[in-house]
């Protein structure tokens, strides 16, 4: 299998990612949830700590969550094992090459992910093969490209956090990609999201979409 491992950032920044969720984000969650509610198999692609797989693991019957970090997926199983959650199974690989049968996935999710991989066009092509032709992607992404002052805000947090991510996305350009991978789009939405730690807001695309039927 090729190797796509270059997210030491994630590996070295685990512990302080984990604790730096917020409101926001928290209720981010809560939409995935209420978009998603009761249904089969879900796969939650660059799960990180678990934010999302730990909360839909209570309504959903089976949770696949992945990531390519090792650090971020343990910490995602050591919550799941204290809170007693058993029905997700947790990988540490990449997005880029599923090792999954073609279409077994009633939903697929990322959250906060597409940006921070180098070639996300590889991640949804993968997610068109293993979801169901009735099942659909969620996929809030920030979008910092959005507006100027959104791109000025992102810069300097880029500055104080070392962090960068490989795509400044529009709502626009992230739902064209999306699209380009085999999905329509059935809801876009633009939500502000507040980080006080850094005193500024940015901008995450909410995107609902379906896969687009196969010809032949
Ligand atoms: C900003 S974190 C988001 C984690 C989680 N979805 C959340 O919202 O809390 C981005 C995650 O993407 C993961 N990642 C980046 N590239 C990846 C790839 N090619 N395959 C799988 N995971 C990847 C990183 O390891 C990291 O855990």
């Amino acid at each position: 299998m090729q190797s796509h491992k270059n997210n030491s950032y994630w590996s070295k920044n685990a512990s302080e990612f984990d604790k730096n969720t917020n409101q926001d984000i928290e209720t981010i969650v809560n939409r995935i949830k209420n978009d998603i509610g009761h249904t089969g198999r879900v796969l939650d692609i660059a799960a990180g700590t678990g934010v999302v797989s730990l909360e839909l693991a209570k309504y959903v019957k089976q949770v696949d969550a992945i990531d390519l970090e090792s650090k971020m997926i343990s910490m995602a199983q050591k919550k799941a094992d204290e809170s007693n959650i058993t029905n997700i199974s947790f990988h540490t690989k990449s997005a880029y090459e599923l090792d999954y049968s073609n279409h077994i996935f009633d939903a697929i999710v990322i959250l906060n992910s597409l940006h921070v991989m180098k070639t996300p066009d590889l991640a949804l092509i993968e997610a068109r093969r293993v979801i169901k032709s009735t099942g659909f992607l969620v996929a809030p992404t920030y979008c910092h490209a959005q507006t100027k002052e959104n791109l000025k805000n992102y810069q300097k947090w880029s500055l104080k956090s070392g962090h960068k991510s490989h795509h400044l996305f529009t709502c626009d350009s992230l739902c064209e990609l999306i699209c380009n991978c085999g999905f329509e789009i059935k809801k876009r939405d633009v939500v502000v999201i507040e980080h006080e730690k850094y005193s500024n807001s940015m901008v995450l695309g909410y995107i609902v979409a379906c896969p687009v039927s196969e010809v032949g």
